[in-house]
């Protein structure tokens, strides 16, 4: 097993995590003021262009950014159009200030908000929560090790087409939405175990899939059934890891891949991840297991990986470099592959 250089002596994660923030705050800076240079000089045309592929664009008013970005956004442009005006070079347009009163005045009233993922030519619309932590699950916002393995699927195109894929955990769903609208699967089945998190991921899964809107089902413990006009079923299920046996995996069928996210965090939940992970192997044939786990805690992965070690072959991957998704590389993103023995 491949394993990955340790941080430098004496610096924790957490210092490392804080250092990379400040240098990527500077870069943004830097790179802002490259952008807003002229805006000083926008004509009222270049004002109307900026406000309508942003805050007033169809997308946001549908799909809201956090009221906070959208504030923040609209005071530094107003900062800068104003200076403008003061100097004699521009009129401000009278749709910023409309802009800036219809924000200021919303209250963010729950931690609810959507945020937009541009892969490409596609803007994946997520409705996510503002807390870590939310209604006791992890589940209610994309988590790093979600765009790690968004970016993985989209190296691995070939590799997922046409498969029957299954993803444990799924949270609010951005990497199956992102393999089934991208890599074309033959059917990617995400799953979770929280009402909560079910009930965003399959608004997600309706709000990125809207032209087979009334193509869905709902059925059993199968939460929600889409067939994509590029012919990719979706499902979303119920599944505890807990109730994974027998009966749930002839019900399910064979599954070429399975996937996961961040499902590597709680040893309480180790045996029974361990368990469906056996039983989906040999009942589902499953022949590659791929885990993109967050490395919070070294001792909790490695104990995961020792005890998985018992009944599967596993190997270190190598974690995608960012080229779509960005992400903080601490704590470290770590790909693993599992094979049964
Ligand atoms: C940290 S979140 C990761 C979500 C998503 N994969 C991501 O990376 O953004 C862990 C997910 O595992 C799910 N989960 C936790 N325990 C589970 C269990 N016993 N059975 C099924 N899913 C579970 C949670 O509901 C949550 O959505």
């Amino acid at each position: 097993m491949h394993n990955s250089p340790s941080p430098p002596h004496g610096t924790s994660i957490l210092e490392q995590a804080s250092v990379y923030a400040a240098k990527k705050k500077k870069e943004v800076r830097e790179k802002e003021e490259g952008i807003l240079k002229n805006i000083e000089e926008f004509s009222l045309a270049d004002q109307e262009l900026l406000l309508n592929v942003t805050v007033n664009s169809d997308l946001v008013l549908k799909y809201p950014l956090k009221l906070e970005y959208q504030k923040a956004f609209l005071k530094l442009i107003l900062g800068k159009l104003e200076k403008g005006n003061l100097k004699g070079s521009i009129e401000i347009h009278d749709d910023f200030y409309s802009a800036y009163g219809r924000i200021i005045s919303r209250n963010e009233s729950n931690s609810e908000y959507f945020k937009h993922y541009v892969v490409d030519t596609d803007v994946i619309s997520l409705k996510e929560n503002i807390n870590l932590i939310s209604e006791g699950t992890t589940g209610l916002k994309t988590w790093q090790a979600s765009l790690a393995l968004s970016e993985w699927a989209l190296k691995n195109k070939n590799y997922l087409k046409d498969k029957t894929i299954l993803e444990l955990g799924s949270g609010i769903g951005l990497t199956g939405l992102v393999i089934a609208l991208k890599c074309i699967p033959k059917k990617y089945i995400f799953s979770d175990c929280h009402i909560s998190v079910l009930k965003n991921l399959c608004q997600n899964i309706v709000t990125n899939t809207s032209e087979n809107r009334d193509n869905f089902r709902l059925e059993d413990n199968v939460v929600l059934e889409v067939e994509l006009k590029s012919s990719v079923k979706l499902s979303a299920l119920n599944l505890p890891w807990e109730e994974v046996d027998l009966s749930i995996c002839n019900k399910i069928g064979n599954i070429d891949i399975i996937l996961a996210a961040d499902v590597v965090y709680d040893s309480d939940l180790f045996s029974s991840l361990l368990n469906s992970l056996q039983c989906f192997a040999k009942y589902c044939k499953t022949k590659d297991i791929i885990f993109a786990c967050t490395e919070r805690n070294p001792e909790t992965l490695n104990s995961f990986l020792k005890c998985i070690g018992e009944h599967f072959v596993v190997t270190e991957e190598k974690c995608p470099a960012q080229q779509h998704f960005i992400w903080s590389p601490t704590p470290q993103v770590k790909f693993f592959r599992f094979i049964l023995k």
